[in-house]
């Protein structure tokens, strides 16, 4: 269905299931022969809502039905799980960095199911935000806690609209914002308008004091290039056509979550604006953490924009 303005989601519903497709890539990654990186958490979503079309990345047997059916579909699902494995373990680098560096107050924006809070070795005293709609918070407080998991740090949920005023929201949770902090937006850019990703940085920059740190991933500018959007477009449709043949259900169409909009060079704003940043491409990352580099079709068009105020 297309997006409004206003819209909101159950997780298993429009952009809500863009976190079970990430969750199904860590789980299909953490579960691989040599994996990049390890998210239990992945799978224990998974299980929790049942079959959908995340389930054609997650379980095998479904991949292998799927491959049958269109060859370049196995491809397809081979490139998306590499793409959250170099793409989960470049942020988490990230944040090890930032509490490394002594930051102890993190917000993770879009934190969708994002397990870091329960994975990563947090050192004490340091609080985490998460922000996402109700909804989805609420779906994975619920499971997690559920299976027993315990958070590595201190949680505090904070459900809201990242189109709306969510710096009301997270200030009245207790974030301070005299404090530096480690701000992430992963997976999240291409579900914003341009004008609301545009807003949404100059709000974070006027909450991060020196010491702050940044990371993102967001559109590079082949997004939007006409001839590889609809070559992509295509593939994505071949990759849906016979992903409903395989689980005998009408597939909703993941493209019509997304805006392809041209969007602001946010590495040169956030020079501007008095962060060191920079940013690292696609191809360039899978090649870092040893992953192919598939064709320019298949190549997700994101880059990686990570920055600090000194
Ligand atoms: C692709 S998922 C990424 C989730 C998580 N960051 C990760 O990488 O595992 C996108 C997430 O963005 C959230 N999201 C998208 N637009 C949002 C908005 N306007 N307000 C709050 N959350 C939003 C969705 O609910 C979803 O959890």
């Amino acid at each position: 269905m297309p997006r409004t303005d206003n819209d909101s989601w159950e997780i298993t519903e429009s952009v809500g299931s863009t976190a079970l497709g990430v969750a199904a890539a860590r789980a299909a990654e953490t579960e691989s022969a040599d994996p990049l990186i390890r998210d239990p958490f992945a799978r224990v979503f998974l299980d929790a809502v049942g079959n959908g079309v995340w389930s054609l990345t997650s379980d095998p047997g479904l991949a292998s039905k799927l491959a049958d059916i269109a060859p370049d579909a196995q491809a397809y699902r081979r490139v998306m799980v590499d793409f959250m494995a170099v793409r989960t373990a470049w942020y988490d680098q990230i944040f090890l960095d930032a509490v490394a560096a002594g930051v102890r107050q993190v917000v993770i924006l879009a934190a969708g199911l994002d397990a870091r809070t329960w994975r990563l070795p947090w050192p004490d005293g340091t609080t985490v935000y998460e922000v996402d709609q109700a909804k989805v918070l609420n779906f994975k407080s619920v499971t997690l806690q559920g299976s027993g998991a315990q958070p590595r740090a201190k949680l505090v949920n904070v459900a809201a609209d990242l189109r709306h005023d969510w710096p009301t929201a997270l200030r009245e949770a207790g974030f301070d914002a005299s404090k530096p902090t480690m701000w992430s937006a992963e997976g999240l850019l291409r579900y914003l308008p341009a004008a609301a990703q545009d807003l949404l940085f100059e709000r974070i920059d006027s909450l991060s004091p020196s010491g702050t740190w940044l990371a993102t991933n967001l559109p590079d500018k082949n997004a939007v290039d006409p001839g590889l959007l609809s070559s992509r477009r295509e593939l994505s449709q071949r990759f849906h056509a016979a992903a409903a043949q395989v689980l005998d259900a009408e597939i909703p169409d993941m493209e019509e979550l997304w805006y392809p909009e041209e969007r602001t060079d946010l590495t040169a704003w956030l020079g501007e604006h008095g962060w060191d940043a920079s940013a690292i491409g696609m191809a360039d990352l899978l090649t870092r953490y040893g992953r192919a580099v598939p064709s320019d079709v298949e190549l997700p068009p994101v880059d990686f924009v990570s920055a600090r105020r000194s």
